[in-house]
């Protein structure tokens, strides 16, 4: 089976999403490390009880970003990680790694891409007012939210919806377009 590393900045729902898929046997690949750039956040208590291996870093004890990417990469390559997988990763991944993981890089990202590419993409839907909505898995390429879009879902805004509404009805479809997107990229695109 292919190792996967999950890039996470925040809860880690989507993490979870995946290692459930894992243990019910939707997902076939190995949750080998979770990739964490704050310390504290609940994913590396979700990842602890999960029993999944954590690197956690802080980004301002690094001169660069390629000082930090080097050390994410030598733990990489030590765990033969094989696809990295960004979940509410809130960094745009620079040359080191994409370099070395070059087609090898998904994201999540809670719109219909290539509207709302950014940070706070769900405010940014209500803000404008648009009625449907979505979330987008694509490959990560050098831009912000700009690669290659593998998968999309949509969900429609209803008039009397607040932005938790908006937020639950996202995850919820996210929770389980991860897994299966992450399955065809294991199977089509890592072979
Ligand atoms: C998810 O909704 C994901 O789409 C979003 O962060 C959230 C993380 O939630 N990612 C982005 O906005 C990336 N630009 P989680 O930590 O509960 O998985």
């Amino acid at each position: 089976m292919k190792n996967i590393a999950i890039f996470a900045s925040g809860s880690g729902s989507n993490f979870q999403a995946i290692v459930n898929a894992g243990k019910s046997g939707v997902l076939v690949g190995n949750i080998s490390l979770v990739v964490c750039d704050k310390a504290g956040a609940r994913v590396i208590e979700r990842a602890n009880e999960a029993g999944v291996e954590t690197f956690v870093f802080s980004p301002k004890n690094f001169e660069s970003k390629a000082d930090f990417e080097r050390e994410i990469l030598q733990e990489l390559i030590d765990k033969e990680i094989d696809l990295i997988v960004l979940a509410g990763y809130m960094r745009l991944i620079g040359e080191t790694l994409l370099q070395a993981y070059q087609g090898r890089i998904i994201n999540i990202h809670p719109s219909l891409l290539p509207a709302f590419p950014g940070k706070h993409a769900i405010h940014q839907a209500i803000d404008k007012g648009v009625k449907i909505t979505g979330v987008t898995v694509h490959f990560v390429d050098e831009g912000m939210d700009t690669g290659p879009i593998i998968a999309q879902r949509a969900i429609e805004i209803e008039e009397h919806d607040h932005i938790e509404d908006v937020e639950k009805k996202i995850h919820e479809i996210e929770h389980e377009l991860y897994p299966t997107t992450i399955n065809y990229v294991l199977h089509h695109h890592l072979q």
